[in-house]
């Protein structure tokens, strides 16, 4: 069995450790040994320490690669959407087989790659491209295909994790915990892609399609990331037993129509303490899946780093060269129930909104008459605090996101409102 590996970093250079390390193990579970046809990179001349590979495979020639014909099996750990996408529809459709980690091109253009898988009838596997380690992918495109998935609710960023852990371990604001993130090699130069959302966005859209058999792509995601996430914020959240993660939630139900959808959103939000997901700390990842048959299901461990992420691309390889020497594919790309995505304004959500109010008699009167007018039910409100320091915070029932928002927009007009401190979604029951 001949791969070829594109791109030999932080992921690349750990598969090729762990081909040479776990080499008789792998020919006895595959049949067949695995070697190495051919090792992709961008800079020839580049450092890569000592790696236990024949130093004359390195090419910059990727497509020239693919092309080969001593080669079965593609491994796309570069990244980034082209000439990922390239290689990997070549590799496709001329019937070798790909594993790829590439989460940013399987949200923007998945598509592309499963139809070339098809028109080649060749394996796609990626269990690399969300939550690493955590054998995830496959549960919902295999072991959960008799049941039906109602809900995903996943922390799928390691960066962010590690952010709003710190912050609400030490009460830290953002810019502080993510240079503490930065220091100890949790967060990029560049941290925009994990802090604004965007990585976890990208998986997002990689679990709602599995789990809803539905092409959903990254821009159907609505997005938000932690930066505006203050210490204010956490402490509100800490008051009320609960802590601030950055979730995707991806979720089956009817739209405003009856008809069945999809919701995928990525956003900071509150959960109780005693949430499985709240006891996820540092850059671990988590992912808890709601099936009608199932029940709960918790998914745990490292998403990120060479060697958690370097596990997963293994264990494909694995399946595919075992495919191959079956002469079997693994199961297609399911997308026959194509539901459309509704839009944000339309999820179901709950608000924690803290308010800076005057202190006057009516005050409270007044606020909840405007989540009245737009039939938003109140769980809780709590009032403190005299003169410059009163304070409300509600906390309501579940609403549709629009009325919510625009509950709040209203109340940021009343000129009993001196200021709004923090508005916050709560997830998970709190
Ligand atoms: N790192 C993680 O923890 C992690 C976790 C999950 C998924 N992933 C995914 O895994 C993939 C790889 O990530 P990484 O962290 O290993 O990235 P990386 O450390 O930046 O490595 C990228 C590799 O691709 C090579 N490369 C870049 N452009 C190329 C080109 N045009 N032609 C040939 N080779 C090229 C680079 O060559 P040079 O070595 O010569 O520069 C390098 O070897 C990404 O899709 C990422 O999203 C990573």
């Amino acid at each position: 069995m001949r791969l070829a590996l594109l791109g030999c970093g932080t992921v690349g250079a750990e598969v090729v450790r762990l081909l040479h390390e776990q080499a008789a193990d792998l020919t006895a579970r595959v049949g067949a040994p695995i070697e190495i046809a051919g090792i992709a990179v961008r800079r020839m001349g580049r450092d890569r320490g000592p790696l236990p590979v024949d130093p004359t495979l390195f090419t910059t020639d990727a497509l020239g690669l693919v092309k080969r014909d001593d080669v079965d099996v593609v491994v796309e750990v570069v990244g980034g959407i082209e000439p990922a996408r390239t290689w990997l529809v070549e590799a496709l459709r001329s019937g070798k087989s790909a594993v790829t980690a590439n989460k940013a091109l399987l949200a923007e253009d998945g598509g592309s790659l499963h139809d070339a898988a098809a028109e080649g009838q060749a394996d796609l596997y990626y269990e690399a491209a969300v939550a690493g380690a955590i054998p995830l992918l496959r549960p919902l495109r295999e072991s959960l295909h008799g049941d039906r998935i109602t809900r995903v609710t996943g922390i799928v960023n390691g960066t962010t994790n590690f952010i709003l852990s710190a912050m609400d371990a030490t009460g830290a604001g953002f810019t502080e915990a993510l240079e503490e993130a930065t220091e100890l090699g949790y967060a990029e130069a560049d941290p925009t892609a994990d802090v604004e959302g965007f990585d976890a966005a990208a998986k997002a859209a990689i679990l709602a399609s599995l789990a809803f058999h539905s092409r959903v792509t990254a821009a159907d995601v609505h997005r938000e990331g932690i930066t505006g996430v203050t210490a204010a914020d956490v402490a509100s959240a800490k008051a009320m037993g609960c802590t601030i993660k950055l979730l995707c939630i991806a979720s089956r139900g009817p739209d405003s129509t009856g008809a069945d959808s999809v919701s995928v959103r990525v956003h900071p939000a509150m959960i109780p303490r005693t949430h499985p997901l709240a006891s996820v700390g540092d850059a671990f990842n988590a992912v808890f899946v709601e099936a009608e048959a199932a029940g709960q299901l918790m998914f745990y461990g490292r998403g990120a780093g060479g060697s958690p992420t370097a596990s997963a691309v293994l264990g494909d390889i694995v399946a595919v060269a075992r495919n191959r020497l079956a002469g079997v594919r693994a199961p297609s790309e399911s997308v026959y129930a194509d539901l459309p995505v509704r839009p944000m304004g339309e999820a179901v959500t709950r608000y924690h909104i803290s308010l800076d109010v005057a202190d006057r008699a009516g005050v409270l009167a007044t606020v909840a008459g405007v989540f009245a007018k737009r039939d938003v039910s109140i769980a809780t409100v709590r009032q403190s605090g005299r003169a410059d320091d009163a304070s409300l915070v509600v906390v309501t029932h579940g609403a549709p996101e629009a009325a919510l928002a625009a509950t709040v927009e209203e109340l940021r007009g009343l000129d009993i409102v001196r200021s709004i401190a923090s508005v916050l979604r709560v997830e998970g029951g709190a």
